[in-house]
């Protein structure tokens, strides 16, 4: 099982130094570990058993692009996983689902594997518009890719109302949306994503079609993160 800690713009310099010190010490045995930290922390990253992400990759490669950063240069600092199309920055950075076609193909030229995050908003919910959504988000995402290449995605399925809300979808709204994404995507692992939480993964892991979870706010809580994991992999 994949366990994705995203700790989004969050943690000085020193503050990652001893969040990492108590990382350190979880306990699991099943899981997949994958830490996306801010930009300006991955090169202090220094746990060998838990793989680096990064939160975002720029689309252009290498090159006069004031603030970006590029996929190769991620690869320099050991980055295997990458973030791509986060509703944060759908959101409130106006990336559309082509940038994230780039973003995809660029991380892919570096043999980083990319996590495609989807999901509706409250609105598209209610109108049952979901599975539309996800689908188109999907589609253009993973336009022109290869098969083989197509297989190599995660896809993280993250309702832009649950995350950081308290609220998640039922199981019944998840394996719909989880199932619909396998269909579209076959072979593709599929993580879920918003306000999973130590208390609700005892209900989310009757979902055989979660192969693993994307943590925001529980990334940054290491005591209630090992309840989660515990839990998580009974
Ligand atoms: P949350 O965030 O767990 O704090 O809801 C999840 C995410 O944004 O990836």
């Amino acid at each position: 099982m994949i366990i994705a800690l995203n700790n989004k713009c969050n943690l000085s310099k020193d503050e990652f130094v001893l969040y990492e010190k108590e990382l350190s010490a979880l306990e699991y045995s099943t899981s997949r570990l994958i830490l996306f930290p801010s930009f300006t922390n991955i090169a202090l990253h220094n746990l060998p058993l838990i793989a680096l992400g990064a939160q975002n990759v720029s689309k252009t490669e290498k090159g006069a692009y004031t603030g970006e950063i590029a996929a190769s240069q991620l690869k320099s600092f050991d980055v295997t996983y990458c973030l791509v199309g986060h509703s944060e920055r759908r959101n409130k950075y106006y990336e559309t689902s082509l940038d994230t076609n780039e973003k995809i193909r660029n991380l892919l030229s570096q043999n980083i594997i990319p996590i495609l995050c989807v999901g509706e908003s409250k609105g598209e919910r209610e109108s049952n518009q979901a599975l539309g959504t996800i689908e188109r988000q999907i589609a253009t995402a993973l336009d022109g890719l290869t098969e083989e290449e197509k297989g190599k995605i995660i896809i993280a399925y993250e309702p832009v109302w649950s995350i950081g809300t308290g609220l998640i979808p039922t199981l019944d709204e998840i394996s719909e949306v989880l199932s619909h994404i396998k269909r579209l995507s076959p072979g593709c692992k599929t993580l879920y994503g918003g306000s999973a939480n130590e208390e609700n993964i005892i209900e989310l892991r009757n979902c055989p079609l979660i192969d693993g979870y994307l943590l925001g706010g529980l990334s940054l809580k290491p005591l209630k993160l090992q309840q989660f994991i515990t839990e998580a992999e009974k």
